[in-house]
């Protein structure tokens, strides 16, 4: 039985990110989501509610994921926690590869056991960035196109608009 973890900041999940959702599960049968808590870079939302998110978008667009969890440290250290052997990320675009083959390879340094699997994403999605929702909607944008209502309404809040 195939188990995988799909890793990132999420912040917030977009169309995009369910997108590589929805292609690993077709793959693994168990898909574990997890939320990174001390990112690289500054995060809009708390892992708590990035999370949270993650958890009421799936559940918001029918698609079905094992667990979602918080996690912090190694991410090759999370995987092996939950007996995982396969890592799933996602591509959208050129730009992507460098960063991406940068972090295979150093996981696969750390844990030669562990896998990195990546999924292209859908050609309607291969420009959508979590960065971008968050500008957009910053400046009073609409993004009812990349994010599931339930995060719009939250970067509404967030952002304080209306
Ligand atoms: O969505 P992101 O920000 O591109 O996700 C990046 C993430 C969370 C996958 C990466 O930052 C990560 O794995 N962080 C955990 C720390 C770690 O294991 N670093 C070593 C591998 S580069």
């Amino acid at each position: 039985m195939p188990k995988a973890i799909y890793p990132g900041s999420f912040d917030p999940i977009t169309y995009g990110h369910l997108d590589i959702i929805e292609r690993a599960e077709k793959i693994f049968d168990d898909l574990i989501v997890g939320v990174v808590e001390n990112p690289r870079k500054e995060t809009l939302f708390s892992p708590q509610t990035r999370k949270e998110l993650v958890e009421e978008a799936t559940s918001e667009e029918g698609i079905n994921v094992s667990r979602v969890i918080t996690f912090s440290g190694l991410l090759v250290n999370c995987a092996k926690k939950y007996n995982r052997k396969s890592i799933v990320r996602g591509l959208r675009a050129n730009s992507d590869f460098e960063y991406e083959f940068q972090m295979a390879l150093t996981n696969r340094d750390l844990a030669p056991e562990i896998e990195s699997v990546f999924l292209m994403t859908s050609g309607e999605y291969s420009f959508l960035s979590s960065s971008i929702v968050k500008e957009v909607k910053g400046l009073g944008g609409d993004v009812s196109s990349f994010v599931p209502q339930v995060v719009e309404r939250r970067l509404v809040e967030k952002f304080d608009l209306k």
